[in-house]
């Protein structure tokens, strides 16, 4: 979608979308103060050549990486005004009716109606003495802080980390992302944009390393795109839609050398296929509250802008549907694989997100009369997916032995067979493969249909946000040891195991020749997965696994000038398709390596067992006549 065109849709935007721009958006330091709300459709901003500004955002002052640590640990803000997860945590009782979940409408209204005139601190230009450093000179002066610090890199690590600072993104002079790719051997297509998901690497290697800036600006910045209105074809997406990716672009303004900047999101309308990125929110409000929690910037979420924005995504994932289940129903291809690959319905990546985003989200939101609805709906859509998630989704021996022995066709409140599975679903694979210890969490369930492929993200994160039990998170690590020459082999780590192949390949993925057995999506190693690897590793107090998967990977990234994935059944060759010089999976390596020098800093993304919420899992079974959990799961199977 080119300038012109977009700002075509101007005229579309909703008014309750100009109202939150209104109040929202940060004055362009270069237009003599005239609110951006004003302009058309895009948020942008006009700058001379030579003239280098700094993004209108205050942000805090820098600090040394050892008050950082300080600050990560330190405990959330006090004040009565900010939610209590453990006090909200109790609140399991069914959200009220009538206008059910839908009362969120009114929260913003409220919201939006007690919205103040906000006033984005403006940030003093910097002097202009000795000029702007070049890039070249900002990694010298960086190399020679490491050296006075006494940190050895290795060489990987510094090359890493001077191409992680070529990857960054300028947006009025002010670093706002990283590019997704600069392979400068294939056309761009899209990679030379800023993806939210891909940034979320990025943004853990600069915060562990102390440079907050551009986190903060990332976060306001898509923050700021949320809420415009870009359609696909005549359709709109839903408000509060964060985007799959934004591009900084330029246009010259007349004829003085003047450049006018704009970014311009994509929310899944030029995308291959049309996805819509269900997982960006989630990754936004994770990574908001990673950085609130490492830089002691708790002002940032408190912010009523940011506050409306977390409230609209939630919004856009807890309203009702035709749905039966707590998980989230999407579409195939709405998260990191972003192609058709048969996860459409209930795929365990988003719902695991989904989990943390709630969870990072009871946290984060101020609890006021404004929030108290959105912060029951939270408290009970945690129970009841944890309790779905650990209940359905769970496979291990004794599980999988149980559904080769299911009844079928049980029309009744007491079945135990809920989801009408016929046992010849268990796939041949599955049969040898399932370890005696341990077990994983399958990739899907729906009516008839549970996905037995194994997929990382999602398995990785359930143990990240506690969403697995202790009993289940260890199991699942078990079993990545267990299975390690399959899954890890020359490259962590495979994104889904195993690769659909044949007829399968050929209905599953309507024949994608860029997914091809143990190839990109399916079955491909992909190393930016190591990152979140290293994280449940050392959650679970395992940090030798994840020590031993970064050396897998740093003997081979550099060299192979850092493939995006890996191809074949143990990841011995650079991806048929693969870009060269990915930035998550350059961002990837350089976060794992930080957390498991600093492993306390896991604090910022990680959650620990909530025993209140299982609770209130276990009370709403106890309360509904009409619902009753197999294998009396609420007892046994959920508190271990
Ligand atoms: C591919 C990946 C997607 C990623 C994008 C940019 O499309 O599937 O997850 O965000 O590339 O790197």
């Amino acid at each position: 979608m080119n300038a012109t065109g977009s700002m075509g849709l101007a005229v579309a935007v909703r008014p309750c979308c100009r109202l939150i721009a209104a109040q929202i958006l940060p004055r362009c330091p270069h237009r003599h103060g005239r609110r951006i709300a004003a302009l058309p459709f895009f948020l942008r901003c006009s700058r001379g050549r030579r003239h280098f500004s700094r993004c209108p955002c205050a942000l805090p002052p820098r600090r040394s990486a050892a008050a950082w640590v300080r600050a990560a640990v330190a405990p959330a803000r006090d004040g009565a005004a900010v939610s209590d997860p453990r006090r909200l945590s109790t609140s399991v009782g069914p959200v009220p009716r009538p206008g059910g979940d839908k009362d969120f409408g009114r929260i913003f209204v409220q919201g939006l109606a007690a919205v103040k005139p906000l006033v984005i601190d403006s940030v003093e230009q910097p002097p202009a003495v000795g000029g702007e450093k070049t890039k070249k000179e900002a990694v010298e002066e960086e190399d020679r802080s490491e050296v006075a610090k006494g940190r050895l890199q290795s060489e990987s690590e510094k090359e890493a980390w001077r191409l992680l600072k070529n990857a960054v993104v300028t947006y009025c002079g002010s670093p706002v992302g990283t590019l997704a790719a600069i392979d400068p051997a294939v056309e761009p297509l899209n990679y030379d944009q800023v993806f939210i998901r891909d940034f979320v690497p990025s943004a853990l290697a600069f915060l562990l390393k102390g440079e907050m800036e551009i986190v903060r600006n990332f976060l306001l910045h898509t923050l700021h795109l949320q809420s415009w209105e870009k359609t696909v074809d005549c359709y709109s997406p839903g408000q509060g839609l964060m985007p799959a990716s934004f591009k900084v672009r330029s246009v010259p303004q007349g004829s003085n050398g003047e450049v006018e900047e704009f970014l311009d999101p994509d929310f899944g309308e030029s995308a291959i296929g049309r996805v819509a990125p269900v997982d960006s929110g989630l990754w936004w409000i994770i990574l908001l509250r990673a950085y609130g929690k490492i830089s002691g910037d708790y002002a940032l979420q408190e912010r009523i802008d940011v506050q409306t924005g977390i409230k609209l995504i939630l919004n856009l994932c807890l309203s009702d549907g035709f749905d039966m289940f707590p998980t989230l129903l999407v579409t195939d291809g709405s998260c990191m694989i972003d192609r058709r690959m048969g996860i459409h319905g209930h795929p365990l990546e988003i719902q695991a997100l989904f989990y943390c985003a709630l969870r990072c989200s009871r946290e984060m939101i101020v609890a006021n009369d404004g929030s108290k609805n959105v912060l029951r709906a939270i408290n009970n859509r945690l129970s009841a997916l944890s309790f779905h998630i650990r209940e359905y989704y769970w496979a291990d021996m004794k599980k999988v032995n149980e559904i080769y022995r299911y009844k079928t066709e049980e029309y009744s409140q007491d079945a135990i067979n809920k989801f009408n599975i016929y046992p010849e679903q268990i796939p041949g694979w599955l049969v040898d493969w399932i370890p005696e210890k341990g077990g994983y969490f399958i990739g899907n369930l729906q009516p008839a249909h549970m996905d037995f492929r194994f997929f990382s993200l999602g398995n990785l994160w359930a143990i990240i946000s506690s969403l697995a039990t202790p009993k289940q998170a260890e199991g699942i690590l078990d079993l990545i040891e267990d299975k390690w020459d399959e899954l890890v082999g020359n490259m962590p780590l495979k994104i889904c195991y195993p690769a659909l192949e044949n007829e399968e390949w050929r209905i599953t993925t309507g024949s994608d020749p860029k997914n091809t057995p143990w190839s990109y999506h399916n079955g491909g190693s992909w190393p930016t997965l190591l990152w979140q690897f290293t994280l449940a590793c050392i959650k679970m107090g395992r940090p030798e696994s994840a020590r031993k998967a970064i050396a897998i990977a740093e003997n081979h990234l550099s060299n192979d000038r850092w493939p995006e994935y890996y191809d074949t059944p143990t990841g011995r060759f650079i991806g048929k398709q693969s870009r060269l010089y990915q930035t998550w999976t350059i961002a990837g390596f350089l976060a794992s390596k930080l957390l498991l020098e600093n492993p306390e800093l896991a604090s910022i993304l990680t959650f620990e067992e909530d025993l209140e919420l299982l609770e209130g899992c276990a009370c709403s079974l106890a309360k509904s006549p009409r619902i009753k959990c197999s294998r009396r799961a609420a007892k046994s199977h959920i508190f271990v």
